[in-house]
């Protein structure tokens, strides 16, 4: 029978004899799966594992700051790379969803690349892939799979020539969260919902700037921050803000605004391939709807999402 603990205890066994002395890379997220294969290597090989944590610009407000900080708490050996702005100077004037989503790849990867060099004899490179990972051949989720689907694109990366080792990939998400748990992580990393490689840059349609980025951030915080007060986190699968590329018509006292729209988004699902709108209830969205439209410039009106999936994907990019 499967526990957790037996998990752990075979799985650092497996990689002290696998890696011996070897020196190990590993992009972390912020997300489930990376945290827990970190903390997994972490016991297993301490110092040798290398954490590269990148400031993609694109993360939820404070949460660069707020992880990055946790995950010093846990001992990881870990390097924070502040790469904001070489992330939005790539995605000026691009509009296409699936173009932004290569532009951060190449990003990605030419920062995790540089990075990886600076580890002197680095020979592997460690993933949180998970068996849904692997079992879904045409991903084009995670950062796994972003370096994936960049494998046919010119010469390979350095960092790519590393031997890989995937500790999750028999794994079930709630089966890495049971693992995590057991390795002490906290709900603030374990109970996270889940947030695209991307980040913000597919929430805000059409052309990323710094200036939709700080606008969102704000509104997604107060979004985010409600449901937790409102006990809610817990109960949705995944929730975010959403910056809309339409302007349309407000009064502020004697004036009229002509400003943004934001679109709220909460829905319920096991693993994201379908997924259900959440019926949030009036009280809480009529208070983040007003707290958003008083406290975020130029942000003069909230609307919420009612599609279900399909056909209405999660993101709306
Ligand atoms: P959709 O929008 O396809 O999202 O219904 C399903 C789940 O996948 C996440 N998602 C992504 N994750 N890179 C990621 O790492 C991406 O490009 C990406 N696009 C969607 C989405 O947040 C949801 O959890």
């Amino acid at each position: 029978e499967w526990t957790p603990n037996a998990f752990v205890e075979t799985t650092i066994a497996e990689l002290q004899a696998k890696l011996g002395d070897d020196k190990v890379v590993l992009a972390l997220s912020g997300g489930v799966d990376s945290s827990v294969a970190a903390i997994l290597l972490h016991k297993a090989i301490g110092k040798n594992l290398h954490c590269i944590f990148v400031d993609n610009g694109l993360l939820r407000k404070g949460e660069y700051e707020a992880v990055l900080e946790q995950y010093k708490h846990l001992g990881l050996n870990i390097k924070g790379v502040d790469a904001k702005e070489r992330f939005l100077s790539q995605l000026a004037k691009v509009k296409d969803p699936e173009l932004k989503r290569k532009a951060i790849g190449r990003v990605f990867i030419e920062v995790f690349d540089d990075e990886a060099h600076e580890v002197q004899d680095v020979k592997w490179l460690a993933q949180g892939t998970i068996y849904p990972d692997v079992i879904e051949s045409v991903s084009v989720k995670g950062p796994s799979a972003t370096i994936k689907s960049h494998h046919n694109v010119g010469g390979l990366p350095d960092f790519m020539k590393l031997k890989v080792v995937e500790p999750l990939n028999t794994l079930f998400k709630d089966e890495v969260r049971r693992v995590g748990r057991s390795l002490g992580l906290e709900d603030f990393i374990i109970g996270r919902h889940p947030f695209p490689g991307p980040g913000l840059a597919i929430r805000i349609l059409g052309e990323v700037t710094a200036e939709k980025v700080a606008i969102l951030q704000e509104a997604d915080a107060i979004y985010i921050d409600n449901l937790k007060e409102a006990g809610l986190y817990d109960k949705v699968w995944q929730a975010g803000a959403i910056f809309l590329p339409v302007q349309s018509v407000g009064v502020m006292g004697d004036e009229r605004t002509y400003e943004n729209v934001i679109c709220l988004r909460a829905v319920e699902s096991v693993d994201g391939m379908t997924a259900d709108w959440c019926h949030l209830p009036y009280n809480v969205l009529a208070k983040i709807s007003n707290e958003i439209i008083n406290k975020v410039k130029g942000i003069n009106r909230v609307v919420y999402d009612i599609s279900s999936k399909p056909p209405a994907t999660i993101e709306w990019e």
